[in-house]
């Protein structure tokens, strides 16, 4: 069992629970200490240096295609005791994880999540976070790393909320999105600069698909 750095019923953590259960999405634009938003975008360049972050496919398993046409970022998938940045962060999620649960009776037992780095140009069409054939992922979370992200850099996440409308999240260091998966359509607008973000998914137990 990871060490938990904060309570599962820490007010911030509540309002996300609270934002996903009246409106199926949440935006906290101080969701970690500039510090740790610091550790994490010099780990995720390290990765992208060392050659470690991998063109991002489209699908999973062996169905999985890269198709630059629909999202041209770069991947790196995070596990345990890679390292501590990483592990922290690990932590609060699961702190969220049990926020989920317990509170919103979701179900989720599981979190995956990826480094990507969208190059200046990069972009993601808009889409659904669930596979058709994998219906595992409940919430998806994006935590940005970039510093001092201005409109004219473009790159914003764009939601395509219940109105219907439109709405647009600025990529900025610290700042965390999350949103039910299976409901809110969303894509990434071209970016003018490189795009660093911490893309992850709380899923519930299931049959693998392959
Ligand atoms: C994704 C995605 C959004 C973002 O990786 O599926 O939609 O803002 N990312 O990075
Ligand atoms: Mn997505």
């Amino acid at each position: 069992m990871r060490a938990m750095p904060i309570p599962s019923d820490h007010p911030l953590l509540l309002r996300i629970v609270d934002d996903l259960g009246a409106q199926g999405w949440s935006q906290q634009n101080i969701f970690l200490p500039d510090s740790l938003t610091l550790e994490l975008a010099v780990e995720c360049r390290r990765r992208y240096a060392q050659g470690e972050l991998t063109p991002a496919g489209v699908g999973r398993g062996p169905g999985s295609e890269v198709r630059e046409g629909i999202r041209n970022d770069r991947i790196q998938w995070v596990e345990a005791g890679e390292s501590s940045a990483c592990d922290r962060y690990l932590g609060l999620m699961e702190s969220l994880r049990e926020a989920l649960n317990r509170n919103l009776f979701l179900g989720v037992d599981d979190f995956e999540c990826h480094f990507a780095l969208y190059p200046p140009g990069g972009f993601y069409l808009k889409h659904l976070d669930r596979f058709r054939d994998d219906d595992r992922r409940v919430v998806s979370v994006a935590l940005y790393l970039n510093q001092a992200w201005l409109p004219e850099d473009g790159g914003q996440l764009r939601m395509y909320l219940e109105g219907p409308r439109e709405y647009d999240v600025q990529p900025t260091g610290g700042c965390l999105v999350a949103f039910l998966s299976g409901e809110v359509p969303h894509e990434v607008l071209p970016a003018a600069r490189e795009r660093l973000s911490l893309t992850g998914w709380f899923r519930r137990r299931g049959a693998e698909p392959f």
